[in-house]
């Protein structure tokens, strides 16, 4: 492979280390099954068929080895390695296994339904020369900020929703997360934000919803089903 080709190669960091705690479930989150299926391994194919190369899942440390028999299908284009205490821990040690790739996707494996075309769209946009890019969706229900014993409306739409995959120029990720430290951030975007990378937005999609609390996990079974 040229140095060229490398640049152009696209890898995925699928964090997948959470145990899952608002679900309160035996199991981690990433490895409870929507419609037959593990949520991460859905997020991993999600990726390839938006067009990524090669994906890195990071998973929790005792559960490796289980996660690893998820992805005897591709035992070139997937590594499974072990995460941190916190999501951000979790990018770092995936970042280390990205190689020479120019482009790097950062996942929720909690966001097993995301759309093909999303993740395409967020590629193409680094390809473009963006930096960051973030997928959102606009904010549908009326927001309140919170003052001490009341509250106040402020206008929803100045506000949009943060959906992963979050993608980047390799270099300006590394960049972020070497400037990180200590410090604690919601998402990768918001790291590069603190090293004054402008975050560029694409249109996101309601099926990359996020996995949180049980009632997220029967809509994402019923959406499954429909479409199996
Ligand atoms: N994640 C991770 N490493 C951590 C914490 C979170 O890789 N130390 C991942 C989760 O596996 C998930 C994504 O980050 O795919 C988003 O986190 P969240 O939805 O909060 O998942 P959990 O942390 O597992 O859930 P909870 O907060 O309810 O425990
Ligand atoms: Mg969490």
């Amino acid at each position: 492979m040229t140095s060229q080709s490398f640049k152009d190669e696209v890898a995925a960091i699928v964090v997948a280390a959470g145990s899952g705690v608002r679900l309160g479930r035996e199991i981690p989150k990433a490895a409870i099954e929507i419609a037959g299926v593990p949520m991460v391994t859905r997020a991993v194919q999600a990726m390839f068929a938006g067009g990524v190369d090669k994906v890195v899942v990071v998973a929790p440390e005792a559960w490796v080895e289980r996660f690893g028999h998820f992805f005897t299908a591709y035992p070139d284009r997937v590594k499974v390695i072990s995460g941190g205490l916190m999501r951000q821990d979790s990018v770092r040690l995936g970042l280390a296994h990205v190689g020479a790739a120019g482009i790097v996707l950062v996942h929720d494996a909690a966001r097993p339904l995301v759309p093909p075309f999303v993740v395409d769209r967020v590629i193409e946009a680094v390809r473009d020369g963006a930096p960051a890019v973030i997928p959102v969706v606009p904010q549908v229900d009326s927001l309140r900020r919170i003052r001490r014993s009341w509250t106040v409306a402020v206008d929803r739409s100045t506000f949009l929703r943060v959906q992963t995959p979050q993608g980047f120029d390799t270099s300006t990720l590394r960049r972020a997360h070497s400037n990180a430290g200590d410090k604690e951030f919601t998402d990768d975007a918001t790291m590069c934000e603190a090293i004054d990378v402008p975050v560029t937005t694409v249109p996101g999609d309601g099926l990359a919803f996020k996995i949180t609390d049980p009632m997220d996990l029967v809509l994402a079974e019923v959406i499954a089903r429909g479409d199996s």
